[in-house]
């Protein structure tokens, strides 16, 4: 193997550390950090995640809600249950996890939160502010791997990066992640002619399209840095990237592993800006004498 692993596993662990640390020092100002989790139904995926993002709140200190809710609730009721959330004093951030049933619009759901509760950086107000360079909270995925990278020492201004997907959760936001700095971005998605011309050129690849091994060593450019984003169940049914992981780590500068890779960072992510969050609350209190 040629390239250095990036890993987001210990890289999570770092994180999770210093967060564990705010926590704690929060908590003695008098500020739990609180997350609130909605699972809608009884999808295997989404309720794992559900479990581990409740499990790393619990871990690190912070108050954590997990509300589950039956696939047959009214876009309506799950609407009063988000309204009731963005008015308790307990939670600082609201995550319903996607996907919703189809009789529920994703949109209204997600307009509906709070953009100060929005840990998931979905609403249009964090997207914009995300997109003009102001303070918002930063979509997990995305901001995990800016992490990584940070973390790995890997400089990022004036460098080629190609993202391929152009999803609303991972890959719009990163390219615009990104391009925040001063990277040159480009996007492949499905309708793109000769993939592969382009990906060749991407000093940093970014994959996240949803398909097992979907980027080979053809793909990459001898020394480029290659983030995988996927989390794809093989023909055999184990766990694998978006990434040829043992052909790729042979031409690849960098690559990240599935699992252990950008995975472990999304959950850390959500922790921090929930942290972000409930900074905020306090500072408020502080400024306003409710509390000193
Ligand atoms: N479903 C898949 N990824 C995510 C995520 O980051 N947040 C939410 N809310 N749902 C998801």
């Amino acid at each position: 193997m040629s390239a250095k692993l990036i890993s987001g596993k210990e890289i999570a662990l770092k994180k999770k550390n210093e967060i564990a640390k705010e926590v704690e020092a929060l908590k003695q100002a008098g500020v739990t950090p609180g997350l609130a989790v909605i699972l809608v139904g009884n999808n295997p995926a989404s309720r794992s995640y559900v479990t581990s993002k409740e499990k790393t709140c619990k871990e690190l200190g912070m108050h954590s809600l997990l509300i589950e809710l039956p696939e047959t609730i009214t876009e309506q009721e799950l609407l009063n249950k988000i309204d009731e959330l963005n008015h308790d004093d307990k939670i600082h951030g609201i995550l319903v996890q996607l996907p919703v049933p189809d009789h529920i619009n994703e949109t209204s759901i997600i307009e509906a939160i709070y953009p100060d509760k929005d840990v998931d950086g979905f609403h249009p107000i964090n997207v914009g502010r995300m997109m003009t360079g102001q303070d918002a909270f930063l979509p997990c995925t995305p901001y995990g791997v800016m992490i990584m990278l940070k973390e790995t020492g890997i400089e990022i201004e004036g460098k080629h990066v190609v993202v391929v997907g152009r999803s609303n959760i991972v890959g719009k936001p990163q390219g615009q992640l990104f391009l925040n700095e001063n990277a040159t971005v480009t996007y492949c998605h499905s309708r793109t002619v000769d993939i592969k011309s382009i990906t060749k050129q991407a000093d940093i690849l970014v994959a996240a399209v949803g398909k097992p091994y979907f980027i080979t060593e053809d793909f990459v450019k001898p020394g480029a840095v290659v983030i995988d984003v996927g989390i794809n169940r093989n023909s055999e049914g184990k766990l694998c990237g978006d990434v040829d992981f043992e052909n790729v780590k042979e031409k690849a500068g960098y690559i990240t592993p599935v699992p252990g890779g950008v995975g472990p960072m999304t959950i850390t992510m959500l922790m921090f800006n929930t942290l972000k969050s409930a900074k905020k609350v306090l500072q408020k209190l502080q400024s306003t004498g409710q509390i000193r």
